[in-house]
């Protein structure tokens, strides 16, 4: 399968970048940036930070997106994420990001229509780019095989409020478009995620047998994602985006609930009448995620 990936790294989304690239079966044909976790600059400068690290092949083309949310000032996530976003590392090489003249949504389009096959876009960040591209190319939007999503909290309580998880936190109105469009939407909200969770000695063993500067990367920058979750009170770190890749790439990793949602101004989700316009995945097959994680996080060097 091909997929865009639209990211706001994030050490969640850098962890679902370096699975997505070492899955097989999976061709990252694009990736573009959001503002989220960082401002958007920063989560561009994330991933060449990343696409130095891993080297993938083919080195997927990358634009970045939005700035800010369609309607509201950006919320960033740096208490968990680190002021750079990716674990505030003293010693990341320089990196110059080259970006094409189109920003992300265009991007979108652009790969969405002249793709061999239909593409899987799967949104780590807010929806904001995923939004402007509805609104510019509704119909070529449409080709997409599938839209999985990282986010929203449906009967379990958010992480940014007690009711709303952090993307559809930040634009809640990128959200409501992306939920009304019709687009075959598959959903994998805080109700899935935090079933996902990596502890520290199986990512310690799992890095210890493959040595290299990419696994001694890893080990560094999810010190911080470790730290604050176990603050949280969580025995491990929360794999979000990498759960969300994982589902794109065998769906079959969850059980799924169609669905009518809708989101609130502060992008809570709750169950709404009407016929479904999601799926949202429920329970997880957590040991198999997770040995298929922790295969392809780090291959070896
Ligand atoms: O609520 C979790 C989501 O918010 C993840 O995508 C994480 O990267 C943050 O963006
Ligand atoms: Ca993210």
């Amino acid at each position: 399968m091909q997929a865009l990936i639209d990211t706001d790294p994030g050490i969640d989304d850098a962890l679902a970048l370096l699975y997505a690239w070492g899955s097989p079966g999976l061709t990252v044909a694009g990736i573009t940036t959001v503002a989220g976790n960082v401002e958007v600059h920063d989560a561009t400068v994330n991933l060449f930070r990343l696409l130095g690290l891993r080297r993938p092949q083919p080195e997927p083309p990358v634009a970045q997106g939005a700035a800010q949310p369609l309607a509201r000032p950006l919320v960033t996530a740096k208490g968990y994420h680190g002021v750079d976003g990716l674990g505030d590392l003293p010693d990341w090489p320089a990196v110059h990001p080259s970006l094409p003249a189109i920003d992300a949504a265009d991007f979108i389009l652009d790969m969405t229509r002249h793709a061999t096959e239909p593409l899987t876009l799967i949104a780590l960040g807010p929806l904001t780019n995923v939004a402007h591209a509805l609104t510019r190319g509704h119909e070529t939007l449409h080709r997409l095989a599938r839209v999985v999503v990282m986010g929203g909290a449906v009967d379990v309580p958010g992480n940014v409020t007690p009711t709303a998880e952090f993307n559809l936190h930040v634009d809640p109105e990128a959200a409501v478009r992306v939920l009304d469009s019709g687009l075959r939407l598959d959903l994998v909200p805080l109700d899935a995620t935090r079933q996902a969770v990596v502890v520290r000695a199986d990512l310690a063993r799992t890095l210890a047998r493959r040595p290299g500067p990419l696994a001694t990367r890893i080990a560094a920058f999810t010190e911080r994602g470790f730290r604050v979750d176990a603050e949280r009170g969580t025995a491990g770190m929360i794999l979000h985006d990498p759960l969300a890749v994982a589902v794109a790439i065998d769906p079959t990793l969850v059980q799924w609930e169609s669905t009518r949602l809708t989101v609130g101004a502060d992008g809570t989700t709750r169950r709404a009448a009407g016929p479904p316009n999601c799926r949202v995945a429920r329970v997880v097959d957590v040991p198999r995620f997770l040995a298929a994680f922790l295969d392809r996080l780090c291959p070896a060097s």
